[in-house]
């Protein structure tokens, strides 16, 4: 059996001789059930007399679920030495798997003293973000107690996103940069499993609660139906199916040049609020946006002072080089408007004109990066709005938090909102130079 590229990453983990605690998922779909199996029937078959435990809140869904897949990959790989017992699996080299119930019973056990004697060489929390995590922490003790001369005691817990320990322990840290050596986590999508059937990911489109949606869909582990949201979810995956919004002929580039070189570099080129051309550079070297921008701008035929890109840190240097416009996030917003800097006053702008349907997407666009797009416009977010009375938005630090980078395509896009105020009061100085 071939597996995807997740789950190879997440294999490697789970065969290394470093990796203690190994979290996979994300969201519905992305081969979770099925890396858990393949991981122990390979396991098993290479180490005779081994002892695992699948674990789950229900014993009973455990043996639905787990039993199904279980089989399904071990007609794959061309396994079938082994059978399933009342409790469990057992291969015929002597390895057994144990099912185990770690439903919390805060009457009957509240500390999992259930599992304390039990010793195992490896385990799979299958469903994690729906156990307790004191089951986690006694597992953790009951691990690399046997046949671990050869191989590393380890955990694998597969999820999908929740607000809990899972959260904590393994997404975190992850989405951060602040991973440890021991504890690693696998981020998987969907849209990163090939093998799924044709109208899966179509299913998950059409699921009618938003944060369930964006649970199993996207794999958005912050999504609690934030009241501060400016653009509901409708509003801004309609910009990738609006056939009414006019485009005039008038193009704008705005541009999203990667900090130090590390994170992406956007260029997106606007026929009035409809996005006709992009590219993004994944490693961005300043040269070649700015050769970039200068192919565009001949393309499109498009002046200096209809281009923008964000002047901190290197895009200052591509605004100097192309002479084009720069955009100061903290800067001083538009004259008679009460916000607190620029960025503010354009994030307001924009979600004004995705909510009034006026902003649309014309160029061809993969799954990943739709999805990411819209999950970067919800993070268009009103914040702390009556602390100083002056209107602002969710700032950057906050949303790379929650979700695990900078939003570099809410940046372009919201950039592009300058020009609206720009058109209406333009000033001298922003002229000089650009003709
Ligand atoms: N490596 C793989 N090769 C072939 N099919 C796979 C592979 N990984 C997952 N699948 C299939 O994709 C579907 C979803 O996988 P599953 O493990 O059930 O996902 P999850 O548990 O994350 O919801 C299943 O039909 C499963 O058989
Ligand atoms: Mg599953």
């Amino acid at each position: 059996m071939e597996l995807t590229q997740k789950q190879k990453q997440a294999y490697d983990l789970l065969t290394d001789m470093v990796t203690d605690y190994v979290g996979y998922g994300g969201a519905a779909g992305c081969g979770k059930t099925a890396l858990g199996c393949y991981w122990l029937l390979e396991l098993g078959f290479y180490l005779n007399g081994a002892r695992f435990f699948i674990g789950r809140d229900s014993i009973k869904d455990t043996k639905v679920s787990v039993i199904k897949t279980w089989s399904e990959v071990a007609k794959k790989i061309g396994f079938s030495g082994y059978e399933f017992t009342g409790d469990g699996i057992l291969f015929s080299n002597g390895t057994e798997v144990e099912l185990l119930d770690l439903s919390f019973y805060p009457q009957k056990d509240p500390v999992f003293e259930r599992l304390g004697s039990k010793e195992y060489t490896a385990g799979w929390i299958e469903e994690a973000s729906q156990v307790n995590y004191l089951a986690f922490e006694t597992l953790k003790t009951r691990v690399g107690r046997w046949k671990n001369e050869a191989v590393k005691s380890k955990i694998l817990c597969t999820f999908n996103p929740k607000k809990n320990w899972i959260d904590a322990v393994f997404y975190r840290p992850f989405a951060n940069g602040k991973e440890s050596k021991d504890t690693r986590f696998i981020y998987a999508l969907p849209s990163d499993n090939p093998f799924l059937p044709s109208d899966y990911i179509k299913r998950l489109h059409e699921l009618k609660d938003e944060a369930t949606k964006q649970r199993l869909l996207f794999g958005n582990f912050n999504y609690d139906d934030s009241p501060n949201t400016m653009c509901d979810y409708g509003a801004i995956t309609a910009i990738f199916k609006n056939d009414i919004v006019k485009k005039t002929g008038k193009y704008y580039i705005t541009a999203d040049i990667a900090r130090f070189g590390a994170d992406k570099a956007i260029i997106i080129v606007w026929d009035d609020w409809v996005v006709v051309d992009h590219r993004v550079f994944a490693i961005s070297k300043t040269t070649d946006i700015q050769l970039c921008i200068e192919h565009f701008r001949h393309k499109y035929k498009i002046p200096k002072r209809q281009c923008l890109a964000d002047d901190d840190g290197v895009g200052g240097g591509v605004v100097d080089n192309c002479g084009i416009l720069g955009f100061v996030n903290n800067g001083r917003p538009f004259d008679g408007e009460n916000y607190q800097n620029l960025q503010s006053q354009c994030g307001y702008k924009l979600a004004e004109k995705i909510n009034g349907g006026e902003v649309g997407f014309e160029c061809d666009l993969d799954e990943n990066t739709k999805e990411a797009i819209i999950s970067e416009l919800q993070q268009l977010q009103t914040y702390d709005s009556d602390s100083d009375g002056k209107l602002k938005i969710k700032p950057k630090e906050l949303i790379k938090q929650d979700i695990g980078h900078s939003p570099d395509w809410r940046d372009v896009f919201l950039m592009r909102a300058y020009f609206e105020y720009q058109r209406a009061a333009p000033k001298p100085q922003d002229l000089t130079g650009y003709f």
